[in-house]
């Protein structure tokens, strides 16, 4: 494959940069004896747990397992994928980045080109704008001061086929440049054009507030689509975009919450009344993208949207891209505008003040979450509260561990009378296992321990896994019981789990195993088998894990043999862009 990057050139790079230094100028860093301390930026926590060691050139995190070297820290921190995270790092060690076999298909430096030309059309567009009246008249209209049009700095393309054109890309190569930024067209013949035509300009910029995209309004009622969206190019995602952002973060030294509208005008109307903790979408549903960045922001979220059924399906969208990102102290809610407006028009009626309170009562996530899954469910008939339990269970499945899960765990359980039980195998219904004392804590709960009260109960699930178990490498507690069981399972099929008990009599897995055995797990055999199997690909997925980053401590020690360079290659290639743990 042309365009590898060699692992000397990797080797070589790390050497010559210090973690410390890419880290801190992201988060704040404390000396801590030899070593450096923040809370952690991939997970919610009041006490320092993200440790950063110069020494190792990695960092760890006690609380969330987070770690890895500065490459895995700028993948995971910036979103950045592995080629672009090195980009990152060699351009600040003063290196050019060397490709194996010529340059990859889609050269790298290009990029770079592409950052200036979209600044340089940012730039254009806000003259255009000083020098067109119906523009800045449009502007003023909709009730924008100078201050808001700098700070979004907004502009206008001008009506004209090749305005930008001949002010950017003259040459071939400019020309194709611009095409590659999404700022031409193509006529039928294959002629290119200004995409953006007689339109107010809105820039769109990434969180370093560098021009990636842009939105354009028609001004009046004219044909075509009221905003016109730059395509995806290499440089915008809009599924991973927030229109605002980088404003949000240039007017908060702490962004205490984020507020999640739909439209461009909605976003700047508030950060002109005062609500600059403004974001929106940019014509996308909310995507779990979207949903990490958001959280990884600020820990209050406020989603905005019509009150129509159509907000109302887009605010369930948010509700299923968030839930898997709830951790404990994260919290969400829902506001939804009254017919007919939108926050631009509301903040301009009612003012901040009138604002601010409707945030206050904006419904919590939990609330809207019942409303919606309890829709069209009449809760008096048993039919009705299994229907609730059955839609409900898999979605609070994905709530990670915590209170938060238990308790929506417990509200579902009050709601439909049906007692149910985490992933963990924990039974949420209440002390029923005979608890000691009040008020004692969920007991801990972990996959492997899922895995092996599921099979302690269900003998049989052991039947169900073929070797190999790639979860058998998994270095955690319990996974050599774990392994025991299902071959003691296995090998015999008929046993039940009296019988399985019996086989650890005597030995110190005993007590554990009769804890589980005895405990209200609630589940039929169809959600137990599939419970079981979805905690051994869990397993399975943290196994490649767990490989990968022993593979990536070994390489930073430099003690990497060619067939595990082969492998990291393999893994790093096949991992997903943005896996984190
Ligand atoms: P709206 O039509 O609600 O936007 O669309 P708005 O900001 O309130 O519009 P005006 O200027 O006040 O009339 C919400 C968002 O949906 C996307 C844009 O991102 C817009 O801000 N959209 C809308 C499009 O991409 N294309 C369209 O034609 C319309
Ligand atoms: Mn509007």
């Amino acid at each position: 494959m042309a365009g590898r990057i060699p692992e000397r050139f990797i080797d070589d790079l790390l050497t010559r940069i210090d973690i410390v230094d890419v880290i801190q100028e992201r988060i704040t860093l404390k000396k801590a004896g030899r070593d450096w301390s923040a809370r952690c930026p991939f997970h919610d926590e009041r006490s320092p747990s993200f440790t950063v060691s110069p020494a190792k050139q990695f960092y760890h995190c006690f609380g969330c397992g987070a770690h890895g070297s500065a490459i895995r820290f700028l993948m995971d921190y910036d979103r950045l994928e592995f080629p672009d995270a090195i980009e990152e790092l060699a351009a600040r060690a003063g290196l050019k980045v060397e490709y194996e076999g010529g340059r990859p298909d889609k050269p790298r430096e290009d990029v770079s080109d592409l950052y200036v030309l979209l600044d340089a059309a940012a730039t254009f567009y806000r003259e255009q704008l000083a020098g067109n009246a119906a523009a800045r008249e449009y502007f003023r209209n909709r009730g924008l001061d100078q201050a808001t049009l700098d700070r979004f700095n907004l502009g206008f393309a001008p009506n004209q086929w090749d305005a930008l054109k001949n002010a950017l890309g003259t040459s071939p190569k400019r020309l194709a440049l611009l095409d590659k930024a999404g700022m031409l067209s193509s006529g039928e013949r294959g002629g290119k054009y200004d995409r953006f035509r007689d339109r107010v300009m809105f820039p769109i910029l990434d969180r370093r507030g560098r021009t990636i995209a842009f939105g354009g309004r028609v001004m009046g009622k004219d044909d075509g689509p009221k905003y016109l969206n730059s395509p995806e190019t290499p440089l915008f995602h809009k599924g991973r975009e927030l229109f605002g952002l980088w404003q949000v973060r240039d007017a908060n030294q702490k962004i205490a919450r984020l507020l999640v509208v739909e439209g461009y005008m909605d976003v700047i109307a508030l950060h002109q009344y005062g609500v600059t903790q403004a974001v929106a979408t940019l014509g996308t549903a909310t995507t779990s993208d979207h949903a990490e960045i958001l959280f990884r922001n600020a820990a209050d979220v406020f989603f905005c949207f019509d009150g129509d059924r159509a907000g109302r399906q887009a605010a369930w969208r948010a509700v299923e891209s968030v839930l898997p990102r709830m951790r404990d102290g994260r919290q969400a809610w829902f506001l939804f505008v009254p017919d007919g407006e939108d926050p631009d028009s509301l903040i301009r009626k009612e003012g901040l003040d009138g604002f601010e309170a409707r945030l206050k009562q904006a419904t919590p996530l939990s609330e809207f979450f019942f409303a919606e899954t309890g829709k069209d469910v009449n809760l008096s008939s048993i039919d009705g509260k299994a229907r609730l339990a059955e839609r409900a269970r898999p979605l609070i499945g994905q709530i990670p561990d915590g209170a938060f899960r238990d308790l929506m765990y417990a509200e579902l359980e009050r709601l439909s009378g049906a007692r149910t039980v985490a992933p963990g195998g924990h039974a949420q219904a209440g002390s029923r296992t005979g608890g000691r004392g009040g008020g004692a804590r969920p007991a801990q709960r972990s996959l492997v321990r899922t895995a092996v009260a599921l099979l302690v109960q269900y003998p049989a699930l052991a039947g169900e896994i073929e070797p190999p178990w790639t979860f058998s490498e998994l270095r955690q507690p319990g996974i050599p019981l774990l392994l025991e069981l299902i071959r003691l399972c296995r090998d015999r099929p008929a046993l039940t789990t009296g019988a399985l008990l019996e086989h650890y009599a005597g030995r110190e897995e005993a007590g554990p195993l009769n804890k589980l055995a005895s405990m209200d797990l609630i589940v039929d055999a169809d959600q137990g088998r599939a419970d079981f199997l979805g905690a051994i690909a869990q397993l399975d997925v943290q196994t490649s894990q767990q490989r990968l980053d022993d593979l990536i401590a070994r390489q930073l020690e430099g003690r990497l043999s060619d067939a595990e360079r082969d492998e990291l290659r393999n893994l790093m290639a096949n991992k997903p862009a943005h896996r984190r743990k």
